[in-house]
């Protein structure tokens, strides 16, 4: 297996590297939640530091990170380090950064001001946050652009999915689409306008949005928007693979982004029976089959989280694992759910 990383052409011709490391640390009830303080719902901002640095010495060269995830700081200064010692490190600016505003407050996350209210502030005043947001980015981040600026969610609320293994990736045809919201949908053109300005001043190189379903997007292209979303990022795994968003946004030439590839470390992959067959005739593993099906079959670039360097390697090289056929019509059977936990698309108005 080649340790090289492919990368995925955005319409505009950017080259994005099609895997990234997640700046997102599981919260909660997640193994990595320190044991002494089990009240604590929220990031551990603090261990990006060293996740983004074992990323960059695995190889990785694509940061996935949000203005709600209280990390910009952390990337910020592992990227400084990188860059002072470019010529031993070979960290360029050339590589990729992409960051997302205009996420709906959770509770308690973003304590601070990283999230945008959606359904109690004006179209006028969403303009106004998402340009302030959009320029605190830049400060944090420390950098004079961003390689992709992403609407975070389309709205506030949705339900949660849930891990049955009833098959709903046809949601956006049946019953499970709720209606949309014209007020909301009139805020997410402010913000993508915001978007669209500051693609054109050059503070980022390719722009996009995240959670967006069918029609939020082709909402946002039918009441004016100028770009076509280059991106959107999206929940997506073995477990949900989303195929009537991929293919209307592939048809768009809008690069499929799926985020949580691992299902967020709720599932246990290793345990998996079609996973661990597929594995064992690919001599791999399990988690490495899940993310092979993603870039190699659904054509998905992906953001992942790994606090361990050897998982992060063993990451690249599962982007040069060849699914046969056989395989490939297996790990389509283990669709399962619309979402894992995150609202999915089809429940945000
Ligand atoms: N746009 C959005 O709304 C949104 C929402 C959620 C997340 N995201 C982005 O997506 C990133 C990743 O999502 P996530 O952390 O929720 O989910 P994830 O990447 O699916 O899950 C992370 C978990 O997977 C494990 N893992 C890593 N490599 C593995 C492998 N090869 N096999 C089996 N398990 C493996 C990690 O454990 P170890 O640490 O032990 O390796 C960790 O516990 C986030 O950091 C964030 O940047 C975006």
């Amino acid at each position: 297996m080649s340790s090289s990383i492919p990368t995925i052409t955005l319409s505009n011709g950017v080259q994005m590297p099609a895997i990234a490391i997640g700046t997102a640390p599981l919260s909660g009830s997640t193994a990595e939640a320190p044991q002494s303080n089990p009240n604590y719902v929220g990031f551990f901002p603090e261990r990006v530091t060293r996740s983004v640095h074992l990323a960059l010495q695995a190889g990785l060269r694509h940061i996935d990170t949000a203005l709600m995830y209280r990390c910009h700081e952390h990337v910020a200064h592992v990227l400084r380090q990188w860059f002072m010692e470019s010529s031993t490190r070979k960290l360029s600016r050339e590589d990729v950064i992409t960051s997302k505003v205009f996420r709906p407050p959770a509770p308690g996350f973003g304590l601070d001001d990283t999230t945008v209210d959606i359904s109690s502030l004006s179209v006028e005043e969403i303009t106004a946050k998402v340009h302030a947001h959009f320029e605190k980015c830049l400060v944090e981040l420390g950098v004079g652009y961003v390689d992709s600026m992403l609407l975070h969610w389309p709205s506030a609320g949705g339900g949660a999915g849930n891990a049955t293994t009833k098959n709903d990736n046809d949601s956006s045809s049946g019953s499970g689409m709720v209606k949309i919201d014209h007020d909301n949908r009139a805020k997410r053109l402010a913000a993508w306008k915001v978007l669209e300005h500051y693609y054109n001043t050059g503070w980022a190189r390719s722009i996009g949005v995240s959670n967006f379903h069918e029609v939020h997007i082709q909402h946002l292209l039918d009441d004016g928007a100028k770009i076509v979303p280059q991106i959107n990022q999206l929940e997506t795994s073995v477990y949900i693979q989303h195929t009537k968003i991929i293919q209307y946004c592939q048809e768009k030439g809008i690069a499929v982004f799926a985020f949580s590839p691992f299902g967020r470390g709720v599932m246990d992959m290793e345990k998996d029976e079609i996973l661990l067959e597929v594995a064992k005739k690919q001599n791999v593993s399990p988690g490495q089959v899940a993310l092979a099906y993603l870039v190699q079959h659904l054509k998905c670039a992906v953001s992942f989280y790994s606090s361990s360097k050897e998982r992060m390697e063993g990451n690249i090289l599962a982007c040069s694992v060849h699914l046969d056929p056989e395989d490939v019509t297996k790990l389509e059977m283990l669709q399962r759910s619309a979402s894992w936990g995150l609202p999915s698309p089809y429940t945000l108005t």
